[in-house]
């Protein structure tokens, strides 16, 4: 019960996750052969942390009820996304606008289907989040993979080289801002890139946003709302279950003002006749509050403190090389110049080392020789990790 859990966040506790049908620690084995015995999980990204106490409460206070029935309207966890918005991004959001969907996912199979026919093109910048091309293709849509150029080590836009991919076939791009897997957060100038980009090759703009909370602490996310000229093709994606690790929840919002595009969206929202889970929808609501905020505040510091442990750490081994993490825990990591084949960095990072990551080929054009590393895990674990990477690439040194 919450009462037994001090307010305070420990994020050094390691709490066994194993045995709780959790996909991060108890998929490992089949999905990668790394038995979660003496394995580390670094892949799915979820956090191995609690979420606020305020979650917890709510949890528990539905479940003391005892009657599971219907919610009653979404309209309490609107407002506190205006509010969230407002204070976090600078941006208030007209509640009206709000859609309550079963995650970001959903929401993007939702987009596909509200905003493109068969046949037509989905624009992704990639390396991306890979469930974006598994739901566009099993839509039975295109995938147009634009891949991002690099700078200095970082992704940047490379709207040249795009344009003169466009046939006229593609009808919407998503973003993802911040980025995943690369950690970038878009400046004001690329966002107002893939503004015009989305104006001069008339595509509806989703923007997931999904990691907007998640940034280094003095790093900031600018909302794409804030960006002028967007508004009329804009559908905005964003969710508390990353930000406060309650990606079993399901539940995400999508954003959107423009009203021919709104009422496609709500057309097909009512088509599958979705409503909301009534418990996502109060973990998600008590989740918005000064004690979130507080929360959230703690777990930035605690996750900026892995980062620099875990990327000072990795780049000892020569030949790899983490990108600089913006936002997300998400750790991109290059091994192309270890001279070594995919396989046998694999080899060595599942084999030897006993880590579960996500494969770089998973993300599409431009991933091949990265590697992801979920770094949202109590800090001796991460230096657990990096002293065994360090070890299994040792003839490097
Ligand atoms: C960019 C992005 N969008 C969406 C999701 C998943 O969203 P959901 O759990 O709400 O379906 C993730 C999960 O990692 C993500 O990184």
């Amino acid at each position: 019960m919450s009462h037994e859990r001090p307010a305070a966040p420990d994020f050094d506790e390691i709490i066994d996750r194993r045995g709780t049908n959790c996909s991060k620690w108890d998929q490992m084995e089949p999905v990668y052969g790394v038995s979660p015995d003496e394995g580390i999980a670094m892949w799915v990204a979820d956090m191995d942390f609690r979420p606020p106490l305020c979650v917890q409460r709510a949890v528990e206070e539905m479940a003391a009820h005892g009657i599971y029935g219907y919610a009653a309207s979404d309209a309490v966890q609107r407002e506190a996304i205006g509010w969230w918005m407002d204070r976090r991004h600078g941006w208030r959001p007209d509640a009206s606008d709000i859609f309550t969907t079963h995650g970001l996912v959903n929401a993007t199979g939702l987009c596909v289907d509200a905003y493109t026919d068969p046949g037509e093109g989905v624009v992704l910048f990639t390396p991306v989040y890979h469930a974006f091309a598994r739901v566009i293709r099993a839509a039975g849509r295109e995938v147009v993979e634009c891949p991002l150029a690099l700078d200095h080590g970082r992704y940047v836009p490379d709207f040249d080289a795009w344009d003169a991919m466009m046939t006229g076939r593609e009808r919407m791009m998503i973003l993802c801002s911040p980025q995943n897997p690369g950690g970038r957060v878009w400046g004001r100038a690329e966002l107002e890139g893939w503004a015009a980009f989305a104006r001069r090759h008339d595509l509806v703009l989703v923007s997931d946003e999904i990691h907007c909370d998640l940034t280094m602490p003095g790093v900031m996310h600018r909302a794409m709302p804030r960006i002028e000229g967007v508004a009329d093709r804009l559908v905005m994606l964003t969710a508390t279950t990353k930000t406060f690790n309650i990606a079993g929840a399901h539940i995400g919002n999508v954003i959107v003002s423009e009203p021919k595009l709104k009422a496609r969206f709500a057309s097909r929202m009512a088509a599958l006749g979705l409503s909301p889970n009534s418990f996502g929808l109060a973990m998600a609501t008590a989740a918005m509050s000064p004690e979130g905020v507080e929360w959230l505040e703690a777990l930035r510091g605690y996750l900026d403190g892995n980062r620099r442990l875990f990327e000072e750490g990795v780049a000892q081994i020569p030949g790899v090389r983490p990108m600089p993490l913006e936002s997300t825990y998400l750790e991109w990591v290059d091994f192309s110049d270890t001279g070594m084949t995919r396989e046998e960095v694999l080899r060595r990072i599942e084999g030897d080392a006993k880590i579960a990551v996500n494969h770089g080929t998973s993300f599409g054009r431009g991933g091949e020789s990265y590697q992801r590393f979920n770094i949202a895990t109590p800090r001796a674990r991460v230096a657990e990790a990096v002293a065994r990477l360090q070890s299994a690439f040792s003839d490097l040194q």
